[in-house]
Parts: structure tokens; sequence; C-alpha cells
């Protein structure tokens, strides 16, 4: 990141999925008139930065990733007056709005996917990606990440389209100038109305082998295997380096690319400063690795490692949760017995860390993930397609259904839960996607009364990041702790430190001396409510902020 971009660090962003977020006119939908209405919320909170997941114009066969129309308005969401308005709001709140850019594919009802189909030798026909078949087939092994193969046929043209996502998400054809053209012409007119930034979706795949080899990968149950050389291509990057050249830095925007990088070296690819593509990345791994692999350990060397590799030069988007993960407290923490002081221990935690903190909607209040008792209640084409793989590799239906509860993009997708009648305040009508039942007793009305709410610890969090510059500029480093030990980390900007010290488990554990030497003044605790720190040792899923004396 450049010197002159330094204010990405007083960030602190809240993602709307404004399906689930507030329903304005009781059709049980999400809307934008309903986010206007709850800007408050937002303020309350502090952050300074809101993350609209796609609110553009589409068929809706992936909640909005799927975009017909790029410069129009979802019509369930509402109109661009609409959008024009929550703008305004934002920009006078302080808020900078930033739109989640879905450029890799669109929906396959977008006028010029209609176009491209149609025949072989139309003006839009390079748009997307058309292969002869092999021998009667599809033109490779290639599965999609929704299931099936990654390729469709259209008899129109007598050939296949590609599709990495759903068959209604056609992938885009970036070696088109013409398309090119198109797109960055469609994002500056986003930034001629005043948005400041873009998340930009799914974005290493943008470059395509034009032979398309079989992928070596095992096959999935369903025959297909995940591409083995489509993610993070150098033809990728030079496309970001397009987009950024040409648009993200004469427009100032920020920029946080979702990106595939399996390792490190890969990430840093997509953020350092010299590179020219995002000023940070949001790697995305799916739900069922994470909850297969995660463990505290893990995720200390994984911050440790993503820490030495950019310290120096790049910068982290923090986060715990999105629309496309199990809840948080459900997945890393405990939405049983400790359910708050878990819910704000991970809020601690990750509030220490360098990097900018995302919030998702609903995990300032601890929302949890909702088991629903059939698959035939899941709306997410994701997890219907894992539930099929999963019963043909041979697990049975009881299994399969209790994975997808478990994995289940839905579980973040159930409506915000603002206060404790049936449908939690959510719509008047019948939502979209079922309510946690818990909404009689997790909710904001509640959480904003209560002075030990989780609510109040965020709102704590992030007053602290923008009182204390140690939070958002300091320097960062895990101390020496051993097993049976807690985490600790300090942040130091001298004369300014923080120490925390946070016990990731559900057994008591003592803290070692050593580790208190420094410490000053105890700040925040997640249990406040009973109290705060006591020391010498820490309960379950307890977290502990206190200055710190940097040497
Ligand atoms: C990203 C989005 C996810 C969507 C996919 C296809 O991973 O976060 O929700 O399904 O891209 O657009
Ligand atoms: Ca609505």
């Amino acid at each position: 990141m450049t010197a002159e971009k330094d204010w990405i660090k007083d960030l602190v962003v809240y993602q709307i999925y404004p399906r689930s977020f507030y329903d304005s006119n009781g059709d049980g939908i999400g809307d934008l008139p309903g986010i206007l209405q709850k800007l408050g919320h937002l303020e309350e909170l502090g952050v300074n930065a809101l993350w609209l997941s796609p609110v553009y114009r589409s068929p809706n066969d992936d909640n909005g990733y799927d975009i017909s129309d790029y410069q129009d308005i979802m019509e369930e969401f509402g109109t661009m007056e609409d959008w024009d308005r929550l703008q305004e709001a934002c920009q006078k709140r302080g808020i900078r709005l930033i739109m989640d850019l879905v450029v890799n594919h669109s929906s396959d009802e977008h006028p010029w996917f209609v176009e491209s189909r149609s025949s072989r030798d139309n003006p839009k026909s390079e748009y997307y990606i058309w292969r002869d078949p092999v021998q009667g087939r599809e033109p490779n092994n290639w599965a999609s990440a929704f299931g099936g193969s990654a390729w469709e046929y259209v008899p129109e043209r007598g050939q296949y389209y590609f599709h990495y996502f759903s068959k209604k998400q056609p992938d885009l054809n970036w070696a088109c100038q013409d398309l090119r053209e198109e797109l960055v012409a469609m994002m500056h007119k986003w930034a001629d109305k005043g948005v400041g930034g873009f998340r930009v979706d799914a974005i290493s795949y943008l470059d395509k082998p034009l032979d398309f080899p079989d992928s070596a990968l095992p096959p999935q149950p369903d025959g297909y295997s995940f591409p083995d050389c489509l993610a993070g291509r150098p033809g990728t990057h030079a496309y970001i380096q397009e987009l950024n050249r040409r648009v993200f830095a004469p427009r100032q925007l920020l920029t946080v690319g979702e990106v595939s990088a399996p390792h490190v070296e890969e990430l840093c690819r997509y953020v350092r400063t010299a590179r020219e593509e995002f000023d940070m990345a949001i790697p995305f791994v799916p739900p069922m690795v994470e909850i297969d692999t995660w463990s505290p350990q893990k995720l200390k060397r994984d911050i440790e490692e993503s820490w030495q590799a950019l310290r120096e030069d790049g910068w982290w988007a923090r986060f715990f949760s999105n629309h496309d993960k199990p809840r948080q407290v459900s997945l890393y923490g405990d939405d049983g017995a400790y359910w708050e002081v878990s819910a704000k221990f991970l809020a601690m935690f990750l509030h220490s860390l360098p990097g900018t903190p995302f919030v998702y909607q609903g995990e300032e209040i601890g929302m949890t993930n909702l088991k629903l008792p059939r698959i035939e209640d899941y709306k997410d084409p994701d997890t219907r397609n894992r539930y099929r793989q999963l019963l043909l590799s041979g697990l049975d239906p009881e299994a399969a259904l209790a994975r997808a509860q478990l994995e289940s993009r839905d579980n973040a997708r159930t409506p915000m839960q603002w206060d404790a009648t049936e449908n939690g305040g959510f719509t008047t009508g019948r939502p979209w996607l079922q309510v946690n039942p818990n909404t009689r007793t997790i909710h904001v009305e509640a959480q904003r009364q209560d002075p030990h709410s989780i609510f109040q610890c965020y709102r704590r969090l992030i007053a602290l990041r923008k009182e204390q510059p140690v939070l958002s500029r300091g320097d960062f480093a895990f101390l020496e702790t051993g097993p049976g030990e807690p985490l600790a980390l300090t942040r130091t900007l001298p004369p300014e430190g923080l120490l925390g010290i946070f016990n990731f488990s559900r057994q008591p554990c003592q803290v070692p001396a050593r580790l208190l030497e420094r410490a000053g003044e105890p700040l925040l605790s997640s249990y406040d409510r009973e109290g705060g720190w006591q020391g010498p040792a820490l309960r379950p899923y307890e977290a502990a902020l206190f200055r710190w004396k940097p040497v």
C-alpha cells in the first residue's frame, strides 16, 4: 500500500447481506430502504465502511452473485433512487460504501450472454468461453465449484460454455478486449456515483488456459475433477493490474480481492504494493475445509505467517465470518454454555490483530448456526450440491444432512435478529429463509440496552481502535507460550502498547507470571459481566486486554 493510501488502516468494515438484513415492505426479503432505515445500527457500532453483497439486477440463482444488469438494482431490493439515497446517507455519516464486484461471471440472463449464445458470429460471440465438443462430450473433465461438469452445451452454437460456478453463472471471457472495455466503463460509472471501493468476487479465475487440459486431481463423487490449473494464472494477475491502473488507482478506491491462495506467497502476489493489484485480500477457504482442519494452533501459525510475509509491504483483511461461512461462534467458539464469552473472545482476538477488521451482520450480537430439519429447507445451491455429492460417495441421508447443517452457507444467511418477535423483527411477512428461533433471546434490541452484551463489546473494541492508534498502526508479535498456556500477543507503537491474552479452550488455564510482568491497566475482558479480569488463571474462553509498556 502506498503512503497516500494509509487511510485504509483506519477502516472497520461491516458486511451486509442485503437479502437478510431488514425488510422494509413485508415481502420477506431484505432491501435497500431497509438498510437505510437501519443505518443507525452501523453508526452506533462505530463502523466507517459498509460492504454490500451484490444488489445488482439478478435472477438470484446464487443470491445476486449472478448479475443480469450491472447498471441496475435488483427489483426485490428497490430502485436506483433507493441506492442513491443509501449512498448519500452513508456519505453523511462518514461511512464508505463498498460494492461487491462480480466480474468473473455474469448471469446467463445477462443480455450479453443471451446474444452470445444465439450464434457463433454475433457481436458478443467472444464475450464468454465457448469450446467445441470433444468426442461428443464436454471439452474436459473439470468440475464446477457447485457440482457437475463446468461445461454446458448450447444447441444453437453446437458448443459448450464454461461456468466455474453454476450453469446460470457463465464465465466472462477476459481475453476479449471489447468485454474488458465494457467492464471498465461500468466500474467508472459506479465510481462516478460515489462508490468508495469494491470487494472483488472470485477474482482468481479470470485467465483460462487456451487448451483446457484435463485435471489430474481425483474426481469428485459425480466423476468430475476440480481444475488444477485455473486459479492464480499470471494472465489473471495481469488483468487485475490493468483494472488497478485504469480504475482502482485513478479513482482512489478501496479494493479487497476475494482470492484463492493456497499458500502465503500466492496471497502476496495479490496485495504487495509494487504489484499494483489489491489493497487487501480475503482468501477463500471452503467451509468444509475449515471445519475439518481448524485449530487455535493452526490459526496462530497462519496469522504469524501472513504477518511476516506482509509486514513490510502489504495489508490484511481480518475476518472470521462472511456470507460463505458458518457462524463464527458456532465454528470457532462455543454456541452453548460459553456462547456469550466465546463470542466476545473471538471479537477481542480478531480486533487485536494487525489489519482491517470485517464484521459480518449478526456477528456483533453472537448469531449462531441454525440446523434446518430437511435438506429441502436449504436454499443455498452449494449446500444442495454438497449433499448430493455426499450421498453419491455412500454417506447415508442422515449423516449427509448433519454435514450440511454444519457447513451450509445458509447458516450465515438467516435473517438478522432485531428483536424477540417470531420473525426477529426482520419482516412483517414470511421471511425468505427461516429466522433462527433463538431470536427470542439473541437480538439487537436486548443487547443495545445491556452494558455487558456482545454488541457492547464490539462497540468498545471499535471505539478503542479509534482512540488507540496502536491497534491500527502498531507492530505485532505473538509472545512465546507453550501447550496449556494462553495465546498471548502484543501490539506496540511507542510509547503505547497493548497486551492480549486468550484462553482458546473450554478448560481454565494458568497465566505464567512472565506474561503479565509488563502488563498495565486491564482494558477489556470477555468476562466483563462477571467482573472482568481477576487473574492469575483464565476462565474458559477468557480474553483480556491490558495496557503494556513497550521497552
Ligand atoms: C464468491 C461469493 C460466493 C459466490 C461465488 C460465486 O465466493 O462470495 O457467495 O457464490 O463467489 O460468485
Ligand atoms: Ca422487501
